[in-house]
């Protein structure tokens, strides 16, 4: 494990700390840094993002940030700015044919609340997903950390009953991804393939950098060569290279699989790609509850530290 990977773990662990969280959000953050990654607070703000990007071809899905929420309102006042978010993107026409979709987390709309959780993100979901049908467009359901694994693919499969297009995101640092890859790449499904972005222990996940791209590999190979619909996210320039050529090597069209970034990395590189007529679908977080994202993302480029330190003591 190198200095990187120490940092690494560091910052995720504190992304887990609330006292460390309410230091941050009271700081005066600059705008700059989170303006970087985040949309901005309100629905117009994922709204006008989108549009940006769809006038340079790309496609997006929109996350309202948020999670672990413990309270059954809170839960359901997520649901509900999904659905006004929903009507606001058919409403701008931007949501037709999938064109743009969201991404949920179910932490987000009720899992973690004690007992009912799983039953209350369900419904909250569903109704999502009945407001993403009439807009046209599909659901992905976001992975969080492998204690919820089971039972976010669990409620994956009770959606899919009834909406075959929800979409699942598997993690490649988790040992037992490449086994969930040959569960989910059959025929109509829908496949979102990251790294991993939590703090995992090294009896359920890969710690080391290279052995988390193997299985991305292994993973990517799996999916390719099934009948689903692959959605290869990830900023490794060697990863989008290799998900690129098992595309040609299984014969797959240019719309059976996308590529994705997240909003603000490699922003040149997103729009080179989807000018190559590829399919380049950005992930556009919004909302006031940015801290957790932010830090996960500053974990990934211990780099962006600096910078991030800097702009907590500048105004
Ligand atoms: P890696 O971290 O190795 O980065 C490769 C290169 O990309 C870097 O060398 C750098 O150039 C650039 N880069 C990456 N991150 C950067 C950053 N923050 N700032 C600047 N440059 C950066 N995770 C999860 O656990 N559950 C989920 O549901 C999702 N959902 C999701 C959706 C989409 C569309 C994407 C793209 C990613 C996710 N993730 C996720 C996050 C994912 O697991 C992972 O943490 C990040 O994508 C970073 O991993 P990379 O594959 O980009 O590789």
């Amino acid at each position: 494990m190198d200095a990187s990977d120490l940092l690494r773990g560091a910052l995720l662990q504190l992304s887990e700390s609330d006292t460390v969280r309410r230091a941050v959000v009271a700081a005066p953050v600059s705008r700059a840094v989170v303006d970087r990654y985040v949309a901005g607070e309100a629905v117009e703000d994922a709204v006008s993002t989108t549009a940006d990007l769809r006038a340079t071809n790309r496609l997006a899905t929109i996350d309202h940030l948020g999670e672990d929420v413990t309270d059954r309102e809170q839960a359901a006042r997520t649901r509900d700015t999904y659905i006004a978010l929903l009507e606001a993107l058919t409403e701008a026409d931007l949501a037709r044919y999938g064109a743009t979709e969201v991404s949920v987390k179910l932490s987000a709309v009720g899992q973690s609340i004690p007992r009912d959780g799983d039953a209350i993100a369900l419904d909250n979901a569903r109704a999502v997903c009945e407001a993403a049908e009439k807009a046209g467009t599909t659901v992905t359901l976001d992975m969080e950390d492998h204690t919820t694994t089971d039972r976010t693919l669990e409620t994956v499969r009770a959606l899919r009953a009834d909406f075959p297009w929800v979409g699942a995101v598997l993690q490649a640092y988790l040992h037992r991804t490449e086994a969930d890859c040959r569960d989910l790449a059959g025929e109509g499904s829908r496949v979102r393939l990251c790294k991993g972005a939590y703090k995992e222990p090294e009896s359920v996940a890969f710690q080391d950098g290279a052995d988390v791209d193997l299985s991305y590999v292994r993973c990517l190979k799996v999916l390719m060569a099934g009948d689903g619909y692959p959605m290869v996210a990830t900023h490794d320039p060697r990863l989008v290279e290799i998900a690129q050529a098992l595309a040609g090597h299984h014969d797959r069209r240019p719309d059976s699989y996308e590529l994705q970034m997240l909003l603000g990395i490699r922003d040149l590189e997103q729009k080179r790609i989807a000018d190559r007529g590829h399919q380049m679908r950005v992930y556009v977080p919004f909302g006031r509850d940015w801290y957790g994202y932010l830090v996960r993302r500053l974990a990934e480029r211990p780099a962006n530290v600096r910078f991030f330190l800097r702009s907590l003591t500048s105004r």
